[in-house]
């Protein structure tokens, strides 16, 4: 095995991919975030960058790297929670919060159950929007944002996107502040309030899209 492949399926390696990976998908979301947020604004804009993004022939790269981050944190996540029960085959008499200078918090602890919800939520999501209907705007170009409109009319969709971003933000709570650490960044208490004010946004921010478009109505 070569040095390289040796370090990434050590324990360390593992935590190390896990880490940019997880880094490299939360750039992903700030960006699909703030394209997203447009359709609050103006439909034309948002029709327009989608548009951009969909007919530049680089799109099929950056969906082949994004496909990867997420398999290599998902299956680095699954080997992590598995190292660590099987190092421990009797689990605790108790069940307690340890307190003090502890870090395990409802987040930290439920990781692989919200990684587990995003192996539902994205095929979902990809199916409902960028394989759902096709309509066309009078320019010609796929208008998205009817689709959009159109989806989150629908009380039980929204209601699955509100519970798919509280567990986003649970997820981000822990995960990005964990991630530097993983990469042996410092400032551990500096870096926790960044990665909890930054799920907040970024949770909340995906969740205030098919909120409002359902309370306005279309
Ligand atoms: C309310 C929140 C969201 C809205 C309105 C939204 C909207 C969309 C739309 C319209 C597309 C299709 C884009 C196209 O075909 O041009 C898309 C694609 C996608 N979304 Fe979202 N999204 C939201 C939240 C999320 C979240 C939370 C995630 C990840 C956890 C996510 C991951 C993706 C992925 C991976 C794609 C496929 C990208 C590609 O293949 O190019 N989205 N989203």
């Amino acid at each position: 095995m070569s040095a390289l492949a040796s370090f990434l399926t050590s324990s360390i390696g593992r935590k190390v991919s896990m880490a940019i990976t997880g880094l490299l998908l939360i750039g992903f979301l700030v960006t699909h975030l703030a394209a997203n947020l447009l359709i609050l604004v103006d439909a034309e804009a948002y029709n327009e960058y989608s548009h951009a993004l969909i007919s530049n022939p680089l799109i099929y790269l950056a969906e082949a790297g994004l496909l990867l981050f997420f398999v290599v944190h998902f299956v680095s996540g699954v080997i992590i929670t598995m190292r660590g029960r099987n190092a421990r085959k009797q689990g605790y008499a108790e069940d307690r919060w340890a307190g003090g200078t502890s870090h395990k918090s409802l987040s930290s602890a439920t990781m692989i159950f919200s990684g587990i919800f995003f192996l539902l939520f994205v095929p979902l999501h990809i199916i409902g929007f960028k394989f759902g209907a096709w309509y066309e705007t009078s320019t010609g170009i796929r208008d998205l944002h009817r689709l959009v409109i159109e989806e989150f009319q629908n009380p039980l969709l929204v209601a699955f996107y509100v519970v798919g971003m509280i567990v986003l933000g649970f997820h981000l709570w822990h995960g990005f502040g964990s991630a530097f650490e993983s990469l042996g960044v410092t400032y551990r208490t500096q870096l926790r309030r960044a990665g909890q004010l930054l799920a907040v946004l970024v949770a909340g921010g995906f969740l205030l899209i098919p909120v409002a478009v359902f309370v306005m109505g279309g």
